[in-house]
């Protein structure tokens, strides 16, 4: 391999275009290529970033010995079978969240990484935040006491992505709200619990205004067509039960009436010697004087890269990744007893 990780990015829209800008400020990876199927964005990309090699076929990027790993910025129903396909062909991969369309694809891009010996991870932006460091080491140091229950949250009054892109459509998106912002802050809070052992889903979805034409915000790059159907969530809620008896709420809506048009995410921990808030960080807790609320600021963090740069990093040091696949798993198998839960009207039991 050569020093510099040689990277290439599949899916050139949105978030591809903020792996090109982390690359192009990576010491220890470089974007050589990128694949994207719409000629107007490919050169968007490749202009902007200088990247010579340009393919609108992925799979003519992946038979490029020269290229080491890839990021997957595609759409959701893209994330597997092209991880899998890059796998193959001994790529390293970086995925965008949410991992897959559902847990049985995520596995198999697990058993694949496994078997090809390559790097996979899920490019969970909110566990680089420099705030959820801070929060994650005063919680690994004790300040909070037992962790027993949680809130994570994204309450958007007006953000569904473009209504008739992909992000709206079941059979690209796999989901709506729940799966696409509800990924960041489930994981986030997990990650914070440092517990991904939920024993129970109890969870209820409801889609009241992408299907009237209302609620739009904006996201993606890509094409959108308004006489698709609006056939996934736009709000989604849900209680999990983890197996030492701690719970978690779960509340996302990319549209909804509430109290702040304000983009409003974050986790609450309510622990037994304290409680902490983010986003921005606010730890709660019985002080000398009373109560107090300490606003934290994010001096000094544990993990100061960025997703992609973690990632080559990772790729480069043989060392295990701040995002372990097994726990993007099981975040994939909680948004997918969410949504179990709420067709059915049961409770989901989990291994
Ligand atoms: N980490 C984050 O904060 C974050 C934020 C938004 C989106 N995302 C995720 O990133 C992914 C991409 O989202 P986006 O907002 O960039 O979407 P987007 O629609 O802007 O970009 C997707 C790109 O993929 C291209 N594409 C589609 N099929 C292709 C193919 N077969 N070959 C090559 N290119 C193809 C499209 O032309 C488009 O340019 C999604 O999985 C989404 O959930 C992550």
């Amino acid at each position: 391999m050569a020093d510099r990780l040689r990277c290439a990015v599949i899916g050139a829209g949105a978030i591809g275009l903020e792996h090109l800008n982390s690359l192009s400020q990576c010491h220890r990876g470089t974007a050589v290529a990128i694949a994207e199927s719409n000629p107007a964005r490919a050169k968007e990309a490749s202009d902007r970033f200088k990247i010579a090699r340009s393919y609108s076929d992925y799979r003519e990027l992946l038979e490029q010995a020269d290229i080491d790993a890839v990021t997957i910025a595609l759409p959701n129903h893209l994330h597997a079978p092209v991880a899998i396909e890059a796998l193959r062909a001994r790529k390293h991969v970086l995925i965008e969240k949410p991992m897959a369309m559902n847990a049985k694809e995520a596995s198999k891009i697990i058993d694949t990484a496994a078997k090809m010996r390559r790097t996979i991870m899920v490019a969970q932006n909110y566990r680089f935040h420099r705030q959820t460091q801070l929060a994650r080491a005063l919680i690994q140091r004790g300040d909070l006491g037992e962790i027993y229950h949680a809130r994570c949250f994204w309450l958007r009054r007006s953000g569904i992505p473009r209504i008739g892109s992909w992000f709206t459509q079941k059979k690209f998106a796999g989901g709506g709200a729940t799966n696409d912002i509800g990924s960041h802050m489930l994981d986030a809070c997990l990650h914070l619990m440092d517990d991904f052992n939920v024993s129970s889903v109890s969870g209820q979805t409801h889609s009241r205004f992408g299907p009237r034409g209302l609620g739009e915000g904006s996201c993606g790059k890509s094409e959108i067509d308004p006489a698709k159907p609006f056939d996934v969530d736009d709000y989604g809620v849900a209680l999990l039960k983890m197996k030492n008896g701690h719970t978690v709420n779960f509340e996302v809506s990319w549209a909804a009436h509430q109290p702040t048009d304000a983009r409003e995410y974050g986790v609450d921990l309510l622990g037994t010697q304290a409680g902490l808030s983010l986003y921005p960080a606010r730890l709660f807790r019985n002080g000398v004087n009373g109560y107090e609320t300490t606003h934290l600021a994010a001096q000094k963090v544990p993990h100061p890269e960025d997703r992609v740069h973690h990632f080559v990093n990772c790729v480069l040091d043989g060392k295990k990744s701040l995002v372990p696949v097994e726990e993007s798993l099981k975040v994939q198998q909680i948004l997918d007893a969410i949504a179990t839960s709420a067709a059915t009207g049961k409770e989901v039991r989990l291994r």
